[in-house]
């Protein structure tokens, strides 16, 4: 798949699906715009992809900072001109990433926040921050990635739940808004990603979890030319983990 002449916004870029997605877009011809919250592991990702000789900006970016989000977004058109793709990464479990391991009614409200803001209002954010570039060009894709908790609900991450379903909603609201003028918004909601050792324990029917360029691959695909008739659908990516209940 080409991405020649795209340009792409990646947020979440300083690791994990992000920064590969970011590392295999710039490889297949597009400018990348990697926006993270950790300034220096951001700075360094687009360092990494300007030594192959490709074009790349790192920002630091908090994506529950409007401020920062529209700031990114007017970077990526004034440097690059336009703004092909999105691809919303930043996220995660609030109970994990702020160490709080502990059951919902106990959580401090901080901790509740982090998981709504980062993994929803942060991919609302850049989604309204890009939305008018993407209209003005009469194209573009959106990807927002969701997760498998988002479809079956988990315990320990009530939150991260609560904004990954929210993204379904999101996504198809904005397939309806961009259809018109020829964007399209897909979301990807994956079970277990081996970004993370411990992923490995999370059970599927396929009996592993996936290697991260096995969903970055799929959300390639939809970003790509191929995928120009789908917009407005979730795609569970999971081992079959959904099929049936699993322990
Ligand atoms: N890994 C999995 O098993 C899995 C499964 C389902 C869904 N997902 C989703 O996929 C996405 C990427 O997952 P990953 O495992 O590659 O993640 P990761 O933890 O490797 O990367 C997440 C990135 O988001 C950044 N980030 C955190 N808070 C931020 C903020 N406020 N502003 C900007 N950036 C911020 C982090 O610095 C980090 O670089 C997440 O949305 C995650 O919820 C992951």
């Amino acid at each position: 798949m080409s991405f020649r002449d795209k340009v792409a916004i990646v947020t979440g870029a300083a690791s994990g699906m992000g920064l590969l997605s970011a590392q295999e877009l710039s490889r297949d011809g597009a400018r990348v715009v990697l926006a993270d919250v950790n300034a220096e592991a951001v700075e360094a990702a687009a360092e990494g992809i300007r030594g192959n000789g490709n074009e790349a900006i790192g920002l630091t970016v908090d994506v529950r900072r409007y401020d920062q989000v529209k700031r990114a977004a007017d970077m990526a058109l004034t440097t690059f001109g336009r703004i092909d793709i999105l691809l919303n990464f930043a996220g995660g479990a609030e109970t994990r990433v702020c160490r709080c391991p502990k059951p919902f009614h106990e959580l401090p409200v901080e901790v509740i926040d982090w998981g709504l803001d980062v993994n929803l209002k942060g991919t609302v954010y850049f989604c309204h921050a890009v939305l008018g570039a993407m209209i003005r060009q009469k194209s573009g894709v959106i990807v927002n990635l969701g997760s498998v908790s988002g479809i079956e609900g988990a315990a320990g991450a009530v939150n991260y739940s609560a904004a990954k379903s929210g993204i379904i909603g999101l996504t198809k609201s904005l397939a309806l808004a961009g259809a018109p003028h020829g964007v399209r918004a897909c979301c990807v909601s994956p079970g277990p990603v081996l970004t993370r050792p411990a992923m490995a324990n999370m059970k599927t029917r396929l009996g592993r979890a996936a290697e991260p360029k096995e969903i970055v691959d799929l959300i390639l695909y939809l970003c790509s030319e191929k995928a120009a008739f789908i917009t407005g659908s979730n795609y569970i990516i999971d081992g079959g983990r959904t099929c049936g209940a699993m322990d």
